[in-house]
């Protein structure tokens, strides 16, 4: 909260880690051969260090590339895979879930373009994977190459879809070689396992503005022995995994945010103070609106909610009037309003679907700071309720 604004909107962009420190960061070139550039390698080389240990992967494992933010780097697997798949005369089919952002569900034209395929999987009112659909429809796949995108918490919904599960679908889709690409981006600072990745996964996108690190950050783990090309072509940094000047002050704030919320994140202060504040809002809605997937499993920050009989555009526009940032689900980046996709695969309808609004709180929300929200909060919902 700044003196102005109530900002409830951490899913979109979070605020900055005071950790960030900009005069700590060296300016040189990584690939310069004199003594800054070298120094601002070692920097860089020591944020590598740091996430492998983070995330508890081996370097013989996977690869890391750091790149702009999460919309590249999971073009940087599909696209990378797709053109791989051609290169060696394959087919490939890319699932996605309905639900999933923008940057996975907008794949098709291009897969499509290099004669490949391109899925969308069931979800249940409950913001899950439809398993055993889902399972029918890998099985009955014939491309060579199938990627599937796992997202492990849902960006509108909060809903948590576990890492664990990952290996139950392996081997239910035994005779079929899948590979999955874990969207982890609504992860760190909002579930407690944030840094518990699965052995089962092959690749995994994270993106530093959603976790206090600088916007055009991000970084991805890729299994070293898949067949992959690059996105980027040109100068080889990176391994030539992805050329072009490393963003270094980009990529030494991932470390210091993460230190950060290592050091200080608690899971368990911020999901009471989420159920808190959860519990008022329900009370307040009574039978004009509901918690969307309210019995799902959530995280610790997200409130995704809707109203029976007002817009959300209409609703989201008294909250900003009301110094209130929140997001509604059913804007698209030109803020035309569409519904929302998510709640569109979770099966509701078109009207319910542009009715929702977003509360996202940050990764140190806590009791103290959920009552002074609703403190600001209730008066223009109760407005909007009467
Ligand atoms: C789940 C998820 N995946 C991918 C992205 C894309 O991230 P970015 O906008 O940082 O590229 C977002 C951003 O909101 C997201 O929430």
């Amino acid at each position: 909260m700044n003196s102005q604004r109530l900002y409830l909107d951490h899913n979109a962009t979070s605020v900055l880690s005071e950790r960030v420190d900009l005069k700590a960061m060296p300016m040189a070139n990584p690939s310069s051969v004199h003594a800054s550039g070298k120094l601002a390698r070692r920097k860089m080389n020591e944020v590598r260090d740091f996430l492998y240990s983070t995330y508890s992967l081996k370097e013989n494992e996977f690869d890391l590339f750091f790149h702009s933010g999460a919309t590249e780097g999971i073009n940087t697997v599909v696209k990378g895979m797709a053109f791989a798949a051609t290169r060696e005369k394959k087919t490939m089919t890319f699932f996605t879930l309905g639900s999933d952002h923008s940057c996975v569900a907008n794949q098709e034209g291009f897969l499509k373009l290099l004669g490949h395929d391109f899925k969308i999987l069931p979800v249940l009112k409950s913001g899950l994977l439809h398993e055993d659909e889902a399972i029918k429809e890998i099985k009955a796949c014939q491309s060579e190459v199938i990627l599937i995108n796992w997202t492990w918490v849902n960006n509108e919904t909060g809903v948590v879809q576990e890492l664990s599960a990952l290996e139950k679908l392996k081997e239910r889709c035994l005779g079929q070689e899948v590979f999955f690409h874990v969207d982890a981006v609504q992860a760190a600072g909002k579930i407690e396992q944030w840094r518990e990745l699965s052995s089962q996964a092959d690749a995994y996108t994270f993106s530093g503005h959603k976790f206090g690190a600088l916007k055009g950050s991000g970084f991805t783990f890729l299994r070293s022995k898949l067949n992959h090309c690059p996105l980027l072509n040109g100068g080889g940094q990176q391994g030539a995994k992805r050329s072009g000047t490393e963003n270094t002050w980009g990529i030494l704030s991932l470390k210091m945010a993460l230190e950060d919320l290592k050091e200080n994140y608690q899971f368990k202060a911020q999901q009471e103070a989420k159920e808190w504040f959860e519990a008022r809002l329900k009370e307040e809605l009574g039978d004009k609106g509901e918690i969307i997937a309210e019995d799902s499993p959530r995280n610790g920050q997200t409130i995704y909610f809707l109203f029976h009989e007002v817009a959300a555009q209409s609703a989201a526009m008294v909250f900003d009037m009301a110094g209130i940032d929140l997001s509604n689900g059913s804007a698209c980046s030109s803020g035309a309003v569409v519904p929302s996709r998510a709640l569109l695969a979770m099966g509701y309808n078109e009207d319910q679907a542009k009715s929702a609004l977003r509360l996202s709180f940050s990764w140190k929300f806590n009791l103290e700071e959920a009552q002074r929200v609703w403190e600001h909060f209730s008066a223009p919902l109760k407005r909007l309720l009467s």
